[in-house]
């Protein structure tokens, strides 16, 4: 299969090109490639003629987006408008990753595939109008929702909570923020069966269960055998530009229905460790 994959340098982009190993890969990436210029992406999808598209490129920096609300509506909104259009014009199906940050986090029952979005930050409302513009002008759509996303790299949470136990002997951790830690190959492993049935629609595919920043970097330290190395002290109400869900649990029915499930969130991260580090 021949598959063009924006953000392919990023945490969830490069795990779909090391894992989708089999299929014809084309990586759309800065500086080479902007989705934010419509010209040169459809040139370039003209040029490779994909059957599929996966879109993972995006202003993730969620405080960023906050202070620079102009770039995050130009990335995440006409970016995938772009890519949504260049991918319909060479007849190619469209996978869009979006994320928890759509929902508002007030309900306490796990979020559904077709519960209202909500979000609260700038990063949120745009990631949910590219899901709109997806849905609008693509209609061999997927569009995927993962939460807190992680790899083998160094720039997640899990190297963070690493680092900092090389650095410090004690951290403040957030107990107030309940989300699913996502292992990026896990999303790009369910994304390879999705994409061979012709099931369109809205996913929700973080790893199953949640927990709280805090429960996490506890279990990253048990993991890396360092708990000793970091005390964590749990805290409330970290102060940061953007507001956040407190709480957001993503259930998994339509997935679940054609037999794509994911495993819980603590085996995935011990297969993480299990897989060791990357640079
Ligand atoms: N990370 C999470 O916790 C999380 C949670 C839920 C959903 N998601 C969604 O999952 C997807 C993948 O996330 P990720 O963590 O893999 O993101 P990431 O590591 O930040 O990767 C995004 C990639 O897109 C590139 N990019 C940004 N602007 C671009 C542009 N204009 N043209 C081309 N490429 C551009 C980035 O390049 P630069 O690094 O040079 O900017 C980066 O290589 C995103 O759509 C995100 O919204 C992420």
């Amino acid at each position: 299969m021949r598959v063009a994959i924006t953000g392919s340098k990023g945490q969830l982009g490069r795990a779909l090109m090391d894992s989708w190993q089999e299929d014809e890969l084309l990586g759309i990436d800065l500086p080479e490639q902007d989705i934010t210029d419509l010209m040169a992406l459809d040139a370039r999808l003209r040029g490779f003629r994909p059957e599929v598209v996966i879109h993972c490129a995006a202003m993730t920096d969620v405080d960023g987006c906050e202070r620079d609300p102009d770039a995050a509506y130009r990335i995440n909104v006409l970016g995938t408008r772009n890519v949504a259009v260049a991918a319909e014009r060479v007849g190619a199906a469209l996978i869009y990753i979006s994320t928890d940050y759509v929902f508002d986090g007030a309900k306490t029952e796990p979020y559904g595939e077709l519960d209202e979005p909500n979000p609260l930050s700038v990063y949120g409302r745009t990631k949910w109008l590219g899901e709109e513009m997806v849905r609008h002008l693509c209609p061999r759509h997927y569009v995927v929702r993962v939460a807190w996303l992680y790899d083998r790299g160094p720039r997640n949470f899990v190297a963070t909570v690493l680092r900092l136990a090389d650095e410090r002997d004690e951290v403040k951790m957030v107990t107030d923020e309940i989300g699913s830690p996502t292992y990026a190959p896990d999303v790009a492993a369910a994304l390879r069966r999705l994409v061979c049935l012709p099931a369109y629609g809205t996913y929700h595919l973080p790893n199953a269960g949640i927990c709280s920043r805090y429960a996490w970097a506890e279990e990253i330290l048990r993991l890396a055998g360092r708990r000793d190395d970091l005390r964590l002290i749990p805290s409330e109400n970290y102060q940061r530009a953007a507001r956040v869900p407190k709480r957001v649990e993503l259930r998994n029915f339509f997935g679940a229905e054609i037999g794509i499930t994911m495993r819980p969130w603590q085996e995935a991260l011990a297969a993480r460790f299990a897989d060791g580090d990357h640079g």
